[in-house]
């Protein structure tokens, strides 16, 4: 955008002198008026939700709402799922390139070797109930990484967190499937190194001690683009949760325990889980119609799950690329009848044909499809938004040591609109 201003004027109609602000302008994307200065004025601006407030810069991830593009260090989505495995991403999002072969022989190595626990973090897993969500036991057990490694924990020194960030993306995998296996009552699984980081997570996952599991490779490339496809998007909720609780200066594992949180929510990352069981209850093609009317009744709390976004205002690019994976999974599995897949295109169809859906530009998101792909694989819903989790940890850590190599990282700390009670004098209880 070649006609970008470089500066605003703010005025007031109070006669108060205005103020003018510095446009900055990024490599892509919007510009953004720089506020800092706003505060010594005594002047806040409002924004709750921040639809429309940059946090920070950052060089990961770039997304055009408008155009429903998604770049990772300026290479489009549909390139790296299609030509890359889930640590060349990891590596990607972390280093600022794509590693050479040498540079991925290394970082897959370095992670490989770092998948197994501490063994006496076995034993938080049994402080749960076996009927836990699993998510609950992530927060948990992520988080209580702290009390195991505090070695190498100064985030100001870049190795230092690097060695953090190897230990979350490989050990993470592990507590995912780990949390599953508790709940399930069947026993841990140990890593496996000579597996790709997909497969050992199908083999943590679905083995038993019983008999021989060999991963299905075809599921396991798909399940390498479930995990690509959801390793970064930009300042997401569970990422702004991950950057402010880094921004005081917690640990690394408090703040991924802190993003597993966040993501949780069924608005945010729990909507895989929650779009499978809307679809399940949907059951028929038949009640299609009865969900559309409650998703546009405004006396009903229901939404569509899987569809709209804050950002996109058009086809979320990594839902296009799940429903492709969708169709070949549930192909090489013999299942391209499932009823739960078709029920999916025709809840698509029909919304994006109806007027409040197009008038909002509300489109299927990445959580549409990527639960039935994960429920063809025999993923429970339960761990859909675990699963959504140990991918987004690559983006986390990215995100999380980017804002500490920024010099002018301060402490998250808005403020607000206060809108309570004036001064008033205490009142003692006999005369309340
Ligand atoms: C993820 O931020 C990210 O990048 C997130 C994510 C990532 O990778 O990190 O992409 C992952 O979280 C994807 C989103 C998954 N969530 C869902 O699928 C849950 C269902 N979607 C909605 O809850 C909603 O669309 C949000 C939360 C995703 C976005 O909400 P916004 O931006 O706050 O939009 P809004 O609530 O202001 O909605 C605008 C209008 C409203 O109607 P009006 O007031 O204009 O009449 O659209 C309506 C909303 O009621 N609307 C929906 C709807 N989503 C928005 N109506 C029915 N069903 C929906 N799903």
């Amino acid at each position: 955008m070649n006609n970008q201003p470089t500066k605003v004027t703010l005025s007031f109609d109070n006669g108060n002198a205005p103020i003018e602000l510095p446009v900055l302008a990024g490599t892509l994307g919007n510009s953004v008026i720089d506020i800092r200065s706003l505060g010594q004025h005594g002047i806040f601006t409002y924004d709750p939700g921040f639809m429309s407030t940059a946090a920070c810069n950052s060089n990961i991830t770039f997304i055009d709402g408008e155009k429903g593009l998604l770049f990772h260090r300026g290479y489009p989505i549909e390139q790296l799922a299609e030509h890359c495995d889930y640590l060349e991403v990891a590596y990607l999002l972390m280093h600022g390139d794509l590693p050479n072969a040498a540079e991925k022989q290394r970082f897959t190595k370095k992670i490989t070797g770092s998948t197994m626990l501490h063994d006496q973090l076995n034993n938080i897993f049994r402080g749960y109930r076996r009927d836990a969500h699993p998510m609950a036991v992530m927060v948990g057990v992520v988080g209580s990484l702290s009390a195991f490694y505090f070695n190498n924990m100064e985030i100001l020194d870049p190795r230092h967190r690097e060695i953090s960030a190897h230990r979350l993306l490989a050990k993470v995998p592990t507590i995912a499937a780990w949390s599953y296996k508790y709940i399930s009552g069947q026993p841990f699984m140990y890593p496996q190194n000579h597996l790709s980081y997909a497969e050992n997570f199908m083999y943590m996952m679905f083995a038993t001690p019983c008999e021989e599991y060999v991963p299905n490779p075809i599921l396991a490339k798909a399940f390498e683009r479930i995990l690509i496809l959801h390793a970064d998007h930009e300042q997401n909720a569970s990422t702004s949760t991950v950057r402010l609780v880094g921004s005081s200066g917690a640990n690394p594992f408090a703040c991924i325990s802190a993003g597993i949180a966040s993501l949780w929510g069924p608005a945010h990352g729990g909507a895989n889980e929650a779009t499978l069981n809307m679809l399940e209850e949907i059951g028929d093609a038949s009640r299609i119609g009865e969900f559309i009317n409650r998703a546009k009744d405004k006396t009903d709390s229901f939404r569509l799950m899987g569809f709209g976004h804050r950002v996109y205002r058009n086809m979320d690019p990594r839902a296009a690329i799940m429903r492709k994976t969708c169709h070949e999974v549930l192909d090489a599995l013999g299942l391209n009848n499932d009823p739960l897949f078709k029920l999916a295109m025709m809840l698509e169809k029909i919304a994006l044909e109806d007027e409040y859906f197009v008038s909002r530009r509300l489109y299927p998101n990445v959580d549409f499809y990527s639960g039935i792909v994960m429920r063809a694989m025999g993923i429970p819903n339960t761990m859909f938004t675990a699963v959504f989790a140990l991918a987004r940890t690559a983006g986390w850590v990215a995100q999380w040591s980017e804002m500490h190599a920024d010099p002018q990282s301060k402490i998250g700390r808005p403020r607000q609109l206060y809108t309570g009670s004036q001064a008033r004098e205490f009142l003692p209880l006999d005369q309340r």
